[in-house]
């Protein structure tokens, strides 16, 4: 049997309703913020998030799905890279040089693609490549399937999918205030009382410029120094390649010296304190609760300043249910000729679906009514009866003239109809059914013109 691709999965009813519940209230929520809707490519360029996220990043070196695409002229050094990707008992040292050979060889030949493993940096792309900011459609959300090759577990995927929103635009359209940074922050947290997620918590941090944290990497590598060799392997190798990944770490053994290290907070320079503090008091103003937390670093290279993640108790290990933050500098590395300050967030879909299933279980659609044509030409009729009913909004399935009354009753039940509605010559010539609460065992005769308000109000 082929089954669903390890880290894939399918949704099934009853959660799509769920799904679909979600991002009704999601469109909602972001009209009433002037945001509009953009869908970009499922995947692009490897340079874009090579560039755009980083190279460093777990993301970019062990998480995306590339493929040369050929389209006759063949790489070989970007097939052999792609190869070593694959084999899963090389170091990842070495895989990371590998990557790395490998990037330079997709410079050369721009037919290196890669399935997005994330959304900002194709917004970003967009922004430049139609001149968005030009239009002053500077305030962008999508809704859709991200891809990386992480280890599944529960909330973890390999295709998950993602709402996210970005406000991005010339630093003359304010994008670079403080006031995006809470207005977006006050939205999300709108966004979630309004779905009736319970019991979230927002975690904010400032990481600064990358000056800031140039300053604040030699100073995290000098304090780890003597005392790297005593924590686990990942915090060993990244207190030499990325330090600030180290605040990152979830080892238990590793905390107490974690916990000791130098707080960003203090290298950032006076400008990125005071965003900070702006953004932290417009938000005790407006009365969105939250806590900073001078770990928060996130394992994206492109942020600047505000930092942010949203958790939730009921999702275990994987336990953000979004996250996001400033990007001031990224459109011009992804070759904007005008700066483009911007900041943003994505949701992780699944992990706010199960968090919500949580709060309020599944609501499987029950139809209102089970039609039951009963004997030779009555399908006519009972697709006549159906066609006005749905026109009314009722939920209606239809039986079949070939069924016995048993069967129709047996079918209506088993999908929760709330009501069977019986079909006969008499009731057709009639314009009177016989309605029966399949719940309560009541049967009530009902004219036509009265069946959909009677199937509506449930009594
Ligand atoms: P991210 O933190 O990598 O940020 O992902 C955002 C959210 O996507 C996470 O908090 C999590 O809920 C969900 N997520 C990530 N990986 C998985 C996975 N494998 N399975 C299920 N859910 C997952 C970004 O992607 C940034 N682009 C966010 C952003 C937008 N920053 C600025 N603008």
């Amino acid at each position: 049997m082929i089954k669903a691709v390890r880290g894939t999965r399918d949704l099934l009813p009853p959660e799509t309703a769920l799904w679909n519940h979600v991002e009704s209230v999601v469109r909602d929520v972001f009209r009433t913020y002037n945001f509009q809707e953009i869908r970009t490519p499922i995947f692009e360029e490897t340079q874009l998030f090579a560039r755009g996220v980083g190279e460093e990043t777990d993301i970019v070196s062990k998480e995306m799905y590339t493929w040369s695409d050929h389209g006759g002229v063949h790489s070989d050094e970007g097939q052999q890279a792609l190869d070593i990707l694959d084999d899963t008992k090389i170091s990842l040292d070495e895989r990371a040089a590998h990557v790395r050979a490998f990037l330079a060889a997709s410079k050369l030949r721009s037919q290196f693609l890669t399935l997005r493993p994330e959304n900002t940096a194709g917004v970003v792309r967009a922004y430049i490549e139609h001149k968005l900011g030009d239009r002053g459609l500077n305030k962008l959300y999508y809704i859709g399937p991200q891809f990386r090759r992480e280890r599944p577990q529960k909330g973890r995927y390999r295709q998950f999918y993602q709402i996210g929103a970005e406000v991005i635009g010339p630093a003359s359209s304010g994008s670079e205030s403080p006031a995006r940074d809470a207005e977006l922050l006050e939205m999300l947290a709108t966004l979630l009382d309004r779905l009736g997620i319970k019991n979230w918590n927002l975690q904010l941090n400032s990481v600064g410029s990358s000056a800031d944290r140039a300053r604040y990497n030699d100073v995290l590598r000098k304090a780890l120094e003597p005392v790297k060799d005593k924590m686990c392997a990942d915090c060993q190798r990244r207190a030499g390649t990325n330090p600030l990944r180290v605040l990152d770490c979830k080892v238990p053994e590793d905390q107490p010296i974690i916990a000791t290290l130098p707080r960003i907070y203090d290298y950032l320079d006076d400008a990125s304190k005071k965003h900070f503090e702006e953004v932290t008091a417009i938000l005790e103003s407006v009365g969105v609760p939250f806590e900073i937390n001078h770990r928060l670093v996130r394992g994206l290279d492109y942020y600047t300043r505000t930092a942010f993640e949203f958790t939730h108790g009921a999702l275990g290990a994987q336990n953000a249910i979004l996250g996001g933050g400033r990007y001031d500098g990224l459109a011009e590395l992804l070759g904007s000729p005008q700066p483009a300050p911007g900041i943003g967030f994505a949701i992780g879909e699944d992990r706010l679906v199960m968090a919500l299933q949580e709060s309020i279980g599944d609501a499987q659609q029950k139809p209102d009514v089970y039609i039951a044509p009963l004997g030779a030409g009555m399908n006519r009729e009972a697709a006549k009866l159906a066609r006005e009913l749905r026109r009314q909004d009722i939920v209606a399935e239809l039986g079949d003239e070939t069924f016995r009354l048993k069967k129709s009753f047996e079918t209506a039940d088993k999908l929760g109809c709330r009501y069977i509605l019986i079909l006969g010559e008499n009731e057709a010539k009639s314009n009177t059914f016989a309605v029966k609460n399949l719940k309560t065992g009541e049967q009530v005769s009902i004219p036509r013109v009265e069946l959909a308000q009677k199937l509506r109000s449930g009594q």
